[in-house]
């Protein structure tokens, strides 16, 4: 009996002494940012989270009109805007290294000068392919609420969207690992990376990041319908000012259900319609990304900012003029399934409008093209 009691005891004395060392405490990892050149650098951190940051610190500069009446731009945590970053974004965008020729940058096809779109309908790829759709205009991006780009909506994020034309055939038609060597081998591009991302190592994430800080920046919120909006009387003519009342009015152009508003500045809802274009889709749009046929022939709205820059008009270009583009909902609109309920005057083709209300739509949606958008000195190519 007296073992057993000893031998219980020496087992639970062995036991207690072993689990104690178990126990001892495993100095707990502190998380944070471990890399001494970055801004916040956490000198008692022993893991690091991913969560240094680099660059200088910039704010998107935001119209008045946008932060009376919009939510706050949308930027991703792990991509805040910085000096260094916007500047090798705008770098990286005119840099026709990104092609499998290095023929081509974003440029080629996003000219400034048309506010970002290009004058060509279709645009040519390296290799001389043709596209199907018009180039799309690239400012306030940020604003997109919906985060949805191209005609189709198909990408996802702006970073999202610029890891596309660089692989995609009838554009750059380049391999990222290809174009992010090419990059690492060209001087200043690994220490233009350290000094926006704190590393030399390029990766197709950072550079798509830095294009997207770039394009955050291309804001355009300062027409002369905005000068109006903010209480400058004089800012609108009266034809402009009754092309506005036209927009607005669901007995003659009805336009802004889809196309924004006093109280949305961006002149686009950013979702998918059909606005009566085609009896039967060569281009499914929303439909060939979602599968649902439901959504077949339904394109983004567009915004209606720059209209005087960004001619040719529809997602295939179709329409020259915004005089064609006015008929078109005036008394040229057929029907399909998916047609959107607000095309309410389908069965006569449209609202038929008077030439004098047609007009003065016209000069409306030019009022809301901002004077010096297109030669902002910021969005020019940097070399
Ligand atoms: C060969 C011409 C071409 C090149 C090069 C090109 N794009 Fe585009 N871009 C287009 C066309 C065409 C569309 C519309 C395509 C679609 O909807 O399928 C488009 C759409 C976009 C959009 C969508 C805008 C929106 O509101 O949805 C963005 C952003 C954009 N391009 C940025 C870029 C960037 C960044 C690069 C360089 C990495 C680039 N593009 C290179 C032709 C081009
Ligand atoms: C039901 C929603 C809806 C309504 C209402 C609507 N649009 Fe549109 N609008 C769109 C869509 C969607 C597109 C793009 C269609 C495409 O390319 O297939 C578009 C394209 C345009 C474009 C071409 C812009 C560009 O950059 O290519 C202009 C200009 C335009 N609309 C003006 C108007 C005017 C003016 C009215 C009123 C008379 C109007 N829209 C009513 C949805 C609408």
């Amino acid at each position: 009996m007296k073992v057993k009691i000893l031998t219980i005891v020496i087992l639970t004395l062995f036991i207690v002494s072993c689990s104690s060392s178990d126990n001892d405490p495993e100095p707990e990892a502190i998380l944070g940012c471990t890399d001494p050149n970055s801004n916040n650098y956490t000198a008692s951190a022993t893991q690091d989270d991913s969560s240094c940051e680099y660059g200088t610190a910039k704010n998107l500069e935001i119209p008045e009109i946008f932060s009376n009446l919009l939510l706050p731009p949308l930027i991703p945590s792990n991509n805040p805007q910085t000096i260094e970053g916007i500047a090798l974004g705008r770098q990286l965008f005119y840099e026709k290294k990104l092609s499998g020729d290095g023929t081509q940058a974003c440029a080629s096809c996003h000219f400034a000068e048309f506010s970002f779109v290009d004058p060509d309908r279709f645009s040519t790829g390296i290799t001389g392919a043709v596209g199907t759709r018009n180039s799309m205009p690239i400012y306030n991006l940020a604003w997109n609420f919906e985060n949805k780009y191209f005609w189709d909506g198909r990408a996802l994020g702006i970073e999202g969207q610029a890891l596309g034309p660089v692989e995609n055939p009838i554009e750059m038609n380049n391999t990222w690992p290809n174009a992010v060597a090419t990059l690492q081998d060209t001087p200043n591009y690994p220490d233009l990376f350290a000094q926006a991302f704190g590393t030399t190592t390029i990766t197709k994430e950072l550079i798509t990041k830095a294009i997207a800080q770039f394009e955050r920046t291309i804001i355009s919120g300062n027409s002369r319908f905005d000068q109006y909006l903010l209480g400058d009387n004089g800012a609108l003519t009266v034809s402009e000012i009754n092309g506005f009342n036209v927009f607005m009015d669901e007995d003659r152009g009805d336009c802004f259900h889809c196309h924004g508003s006093e109280s949305n500045p961006l002149w686009t809802d950013n979702i998918f319609h059909n606005n009566g274009l085609d009896t039967s889709f060569e281009d499914l749009g929303l439909g060939m990304v979602t599968g649902d046929p439901l959504d077949n022939g339904k394109f983004k709205s567009p915004s209606l900012r720059n209209l005087a820059y960004t001619a040719p008009y529809m997602h295939d270009g179709r329409f020259e003029t915004l005089e064609e583009v006015i008929n078109h909902y005036s008394e040229g609109l057929v029907y399909s399934e998916t047609i959107d309920p607000l095309m309410k005057n389908i069965a006569q083709g449209g609202a038929q409008l008077t030439e004098a209300d047609k007009t003065d739509l016209k000069v409306f949606l030019l009022s809301l093209s901002e004077p010096g958008f297109t030669t902002n000195p910021d969005f020019q190519d940097p070399n």
